[in-house]
């Protein structure tokens, strides 16, 4: 019953993220698109920087952008922002749920770090805590004055978190945490910056001051970051279903380009929605950093086995052996394994059949990638790697996967 529960809150939690991050993501993307579409012509109203015409929905829209405020405020004045927090809140109930509640299969790793549960929950919410300190000072110190000094401080900083994580959790937490931290500071950056600082303007407007534009040009630093930040966010939260990019040993490297070719990308549509010159080399720097990630993920998983030492052959009664030993007390028709219901991802491992079925996933999640066993728990050795390499090798590119 426990079990039903868990699995139910994981999907309605994972739904809700999925939703609440569409409506963030999309409104902003509309908001970024309309900044840049904005034109100045003659005989504006006073105080418009810029109009846009639009078309939607069987009608006209007439925008105008009115810098720092309107001479008047509006009645009825819609803000931007629970989507924002919905999206964070949901996004720290689904890590819960998934990392903390389930600690020992995907957040600890005994073979990267020994640690306890309770430690490894407590780095990580000091990881999401610190990590939006230490960017939040960055901005406000010195480099913070220069965009591009600060973007070049923000993603050696994010690196290094990478890296530091990947020697603390399993490679897919690690990952996922870089992604989490990214979304923390996306999130905190509306709610402590962005919202604060406009509030601010509007109570100057009310009481018939101009408002400080100091407010709205920190205000634009942290909005363009969010902007920069979208693409890899959404990659990192993604990336838990695929080991070649989580559990592979340069997983923290695939990071840092993955955070380039966000950027890159998005530069071109910024660029182009702007109406400057589109930046097409954005499509190589992407092109050529995807191609970069995919021969990263080649490299094997960090315990991993040493390739030379695969044996030409394996002999199928071994591997049987070992997937019986290491993997179905989790993936059969009624696992053994506590806290398992079912076959997990309806991979099931509990017969000939299945094994040779699965032949190209066993490859991707425990030969190519650490993923599986999940933290290692049925410590599966380097040796069985190999012969699992070696019997993958021959039988993964003949059956379907
Ligand atoms: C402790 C239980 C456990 C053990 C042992 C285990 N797995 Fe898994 N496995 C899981 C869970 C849980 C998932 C689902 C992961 C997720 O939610 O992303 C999974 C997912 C998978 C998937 C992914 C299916 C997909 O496409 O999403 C494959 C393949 C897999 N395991 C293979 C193996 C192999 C091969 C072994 C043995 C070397 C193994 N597992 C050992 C629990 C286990």
């Amino acid at each position: 019953m426990e079990l039903i529960v868990w699995e139910w809150v994981n999907f309605l939690v994972r739904w809700l993220h999925v939703v609440t991050a569409i409506a963030w993501i999309g409104s902003s993307f509309y908001f970024i698109h309309l900044d840049a579409s904005l034109r100045k012509r003659e005989g504006l109203p006073p105080g418009v920087a810029g109009e846009a015409w639009q078309v939607h929905g069987g009608g006209f829209y007439h925008m105008a952008k009115y810098m720092v405020a309107p001479a008047e405020l509006p009645e009825k004045l819609t803000w931007f922002k629970w989507e924002s927090y919905a999206t964070w809140l949901s996004g720290f109930c689904l890590l819960a749920v998934l990392y903390y509640h389930g600690a020992n299969l995907f957040l600890v790793d005994p073979a990267v770090l020994d640690i306890p549960w309770w430690g490894a929950i407590l780095i990580s919410l000091g990881a999401l805590g610190l990590g939006w300190h230490v960017y939040d000072r960055l901005c406000k110190s010195p480099l913070g004055k220069d965009d591009v000094k600060l973007a070049a401080a923000g993603f050696v900083f994010l690196v290094l978190v990478a890296w530091g994580l990947s020697h603390v959790f399993s490679g897919r937490a690690a990952m996922l945490h870089v992604g989490a931290l990214i979304g923390t500071i996306m999130s905190a950056n509306v709610f402590r910056l962005i919202i604060p600082n406009q509030r601010k303007a509007v109570a100057a407007m009310l009481r018939g001051e101009t408002p400080d534009p100091a407010l709205g040009k920190q205000a634009k630093q942290r909005s363009l970051h969010n902007n920069y930040l979208t693409l890899p966010v959404v990659f990192l939260m993604i990336s838990n279903h695929y080991p070649l990019a989580f559990g592979t040993r340069f997983s923290w490297l695939i990071v840092a380009i993955v955070l380039v070719v966000g950027a890159v990308i998005r530069h071109f549509f910024n660029s182009r929605h702007a109406g400057k010159p589109t930046p097409w080399w954005t499509w190589g720097v992407a092109a050529a950093g995807m191609a970069a990630v995919v021969a990263l993920s080649t490299l094997g998983p960090k315990d991993g086995s040493d390739t030379a030492a695969v044996p030409a052959r394996a002999d199928f009664a071994q591997v049987e052996e070992v997937v019986a030993s290491r993997c179905s007390m989790c993936h059969a028709a009624t696992p053994v394994w506590e806290g398992i219901g079912e076959a997990p991802r309806g991979v099931r491992l509990d017969s000939p059949e299945d094994i040779r079925r699965h032949a190209g996933q066993i490859r991707a999640w425990a030969v190519l990638s650490n993923a599986m066993p999940p933290g290692n728990v049925t410590q599966i050795t380097p040796e069985e790697r190999r012969l699992l390499a070696a019997w993958t090798e021959q039988t993964a590119d003949q059956l379907p996967r």
